[in-house]
């Protein structure tokens, strides 16, 4: 399947069959686990995904009601620090999205869950932490009244407007050529937390492509970590599905940031 369609065909589920992985499913997820490159994101650090079966008791780990009848979850484990939260960002996107090419659902959870709950100890070592977790099985027929709602809550079905996102040389000019915009569109799908999109990029004419981030003022500040830089990575992996054989660089560029909520991050030429 074209990485196009699997981008488009990715959203959020929050209600599952029940049903148990197929073994098929769960040998290709092990599989895919068990290659030490997929682990390692552009930054050049590794992140621990756990295949956790909880038997159908996702109560067990409260998420809420967020979550219904997921069969098991994975559990992502690093170091809470920036270029590790990018990592995991990038890591775990293109596990999700391996997983919704073979028809599998997932739903990134960074908050609606209890961590203590998940009895990970074993797995983790010093300075490790669990930023995100996801339920991870097949889509109820129908989804939940509560799931309907947050998606109306997050607004999950839109996106900012591509020219809000999206720049060329400057934060004041939109970007014409048909070629990046079309790579683009798929980086603007990308998933988010509370749907909030924080990423700004800057094409320049030489080759150079510069991320932004434009935080939401106070938001995540009671998670302990710092989630939109997860989201970052998960812009970046979708960029990367298609320049795979561009290199991240720290070159700050000159440009005058429209407010005082944008950072500049990386670069990749
Ligand atoms: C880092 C991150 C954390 C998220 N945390 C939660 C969460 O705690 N609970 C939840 O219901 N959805 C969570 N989401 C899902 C977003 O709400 C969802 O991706 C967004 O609304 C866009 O919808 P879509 O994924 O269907 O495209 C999270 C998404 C990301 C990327």
């Amino acid at each position: 399947m074209d990485i196009k369609d699997i981008i488009r065909q990715r959203k959020s589920i929050r209600k599952y069959s029940g049903e148990a992985l197929s073994i098929n499913d769960r040998e290709l997820l092990i599989s895919y686990l068990s290659e030490e490159k997929n682990l390692i994101g552009p930054f050049g650090n590794t992140i621990k995904i756990v295949f956790k079966d909880l038997n159908l008791m996702d109560e067990k780990i409260g998420t809420y009601g967020f979550i219904k009848k997921a069969p098991s979850f994975l559990v992502a484990i690093c170091k809470n620090n920036r270029e590790n939260l990018l990592d995991l960002g990038c890591v775990f996107e293109n596990l999700i999205l391996f997983l919704q090419q073979n028809n599998i659902n997932t739903c990134w959870l960074g908050g609606t869950f209890k961590r203590k709950k998940l009895q990970m100890e074993e797995e983790m070592v010093e300075g490790d932490f669990i930023p995100i977790i996801s339920p991870i099985g097949y889509a109820a027929e129908q989804p939940h009244l509560f799931g309907k709602i947050i998606r109306k809550m997050a607004k999950a079905d839109s996106r900012i407007e591509f020219n809000q996102l999206f720049f060329q040389d400057d934060f004041q000019n939109p970007i014409v050529d048909k070629e990046k915009v079309e790579i683009l569109k798929y980086v603007r799908l990308a998933p988010s937390a509370s749907n909030k999109q924080p990423w700004r990029i800057v094409c320049c004419n030489n080759g150079k492509t510069h991320f932004f981030i434009e935080r939401t003022p106070k938001y995540g500040s009671s998670m302990g970590y710092d989630i939109q830089m997860v989201d970052m990575g998960i812009a970046l992996s979708h960029y990367l599905k298609f320049n795979d054989n561009e290199e991240i660089i720290i070159q700050e560029p000159q440009v005058e940031l429209p407010n005082e909520n944008y950072y500049y991050l990386f670069t990749m030429k």
